[in-house]
């Protein structure tokens, strides 16, 4: 078993993003299950769910007091204005919304979002006092093409570029290898970890010191019988969960498993 040697610092992050599904009562029992579920556990972990828009109030008022951060699945780099069907700053900000997913795959590759688009929204998220988690990966021909460290490393400068030393304390980056995602195929602990590191040492490269306490997220395929190997691994500070995050007692033990491996820190 890989001993766990990470920052100890670094508190493990888990979110759930339930991308475009539930329902308004179903949402509502999700975030009720959850909210209680980690009574005992937010000491030693972050949580975060990322609801669709419409239910994002009702969620929010859900989790009420109960430790567990709102988070917003997309969001328009404006604060309000003439931007049709879109979701501006100022609303997620209203809603308490306290952190934004940028770049999630299905966001790059469905609705062909580009680095650009992405760093914009990164930046004006964290102008507007919101955390950020910033999502890169590969594709699986990216993969058999030996492009996995340069795509990754792209994604991760493009999205990062004009950030500065205080708000990079406001990131977490999650890699989330495309082909892993939504498909059962998990990385192994060992492939997640080599392009952990890498992130890592990039990171460093570009943050110093401040990289420290940037926490790496995996997702794809995170399960409760397969979130412990994972979050052995040294450099692997928690998860993005998609499909086992709509199941509460699934992403429960998710949140238990990163909880535990903080603190085997
Ligand atoms: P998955 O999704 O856990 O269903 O693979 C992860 C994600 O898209 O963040």
């Amino acid at each position: 078993m890989t001993q766990r040697t990470s920052n100890p610092r670094r508190r493990p992050y888990v979110g759930g993003n339930w991308k475009m599904n539930t329902d308004l009562a179903s949402a509502v029992e999700l975030a009720d299950d959850v909210a209680s579920g980690c009574e005992g556990l937010i000491e030693r972990c972050d949580v975060a769910v990322f609801p669709p828009f419409p239910y994002l109030q009702v969620v929010g008022k859900t989790l009420g007091h109960h430790g567990v951060k709102l988070g917003a699945q997309d969001v328009y780099p404006e604060y309000r204005g003439a931007f049709t069907g879109e979701v501006g700053l100022d609303m997620l900000l209203d809603l308490n919304v306290s952190v934004v997913l940028v770049g999630h795959s299905e966001r790059r590759h469905i609705m062909s979002e580009d680095d650009e688009q992405v760093n914009r929204k990164l930046l004006a998220s964290l102008e507007a006092g919101l955390d950020v988690i910033l999502c890169v990966g590969e594709t699986l021909e990216q993969r058999h093409a030996s492009q996995t460290e340069a795509v990754n490393l792209r994604q991760l400068k493009a999205g990062l570029r004009g950030v500065d030393q205080q708000q990079i304390r406001h990131v977490t980056i999650a890699y989330e290898p495309v082909w892993a995602i939504g498909t059962g195929v998990t990385a192994k602990p060992e492939d997640a970890e080599a392009v952990h590191r890498l992130i890592r040492a990039d990171l460093q490269q570009m943050f110093r010191d401040a990289a420290d306490m940037v926490r790496i997220m995996y997702g794809g395929s995170v399960k409760g019988g397969n979130a412990k190997e994972l979050f052995e691994q040294p450099t692997i500070d928690g998860g993005l969960i998609g499909g086992a995050s709509l199941n509460a007692q699934e992403f429960l033990t998710i949140v238990k498993a990163a909880a535990a491996g903080c603190h085997a820190a």
